[in-house]
């Protein structure tokens, strides 16, 4: 079996899924649920092509899966999901076969997909490291990139309440 679906059948991300799932049962904006986490995924892949980026697939794939694992804290206890992510994201990595240099990369990008991710020196190894460093934030940043495009805010019903500014709204097919 593949890393991916290990995480995917993984019993505390199951769990976060089945939690995420009830607390947006009456969500009228946009949920966070497999559809959106592979939405996310195939569209950072094809960034990564696009520039050559050569993150592993698995690692991206992983990332796209974990960048919302943590919204049901988020719900539960007002935590921004990016940083309640960031322990649920390693136990789970922990536990599916991934190096601690991919845990490194795949976490930072969880910490980093609304934004964080430079800012952050907590996580992972000290950052000496810079290959390790600069793959972890340009992961973050097609995780960051597809996580916005991948809405379709030009067929969304709620999107005049959406606190998304019209600007930052996928209001168009971009090509
Ligand atoms: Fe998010
Ligand atoms: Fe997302």
């Amino acid at each position: 079996m593949n890393r991916v679906e290990l995480i995917r059948k993984n019993s505390e991300f199951t769990e976060c899924m089945d939690q995420i799932n009830k607390f947006e049962k009456q969500r009228i904006y946009c949920g966070h649920d497999l559809p959106h986490f592979l939405d996310v995924a195939r569209i950072a892949y094809i960034f990564n092509l696009e520039e050559d980026g050569q993150i592993p697939k698995e690692l991206i794939y992983a990332a796209a899966l974990l960048h919302d694992v943590g919204r049901a804290e988020q719900y539960k206890s007002d935590i921004a999901h990016d940083k309640a992510g960031v322990e649920i994201a390693q136990r789970i990595l922990h536990n599916c076969e991934f190096t601690n240099d991919e845990i490194f990369i795949i976490v930072k990008a969880v910490r980093g997909h609304r934004g964080c991710a430079g800012g952050d020196k907590k996580i992972g190894r000290p950052e000496e490291n810079d290959i390790l460093h600069s793959k972890a934030l340009l992961l973050a940043k097609y995780i960051r990139k597809a996580d916005k495009l991948s809405r379709p805010c030009y067929t969304c019903d709620a999107a005049n309440s959406c606190n998304w500014q019209d600007d930052k709204k996928n209001l168009e097919i971009i090509v």
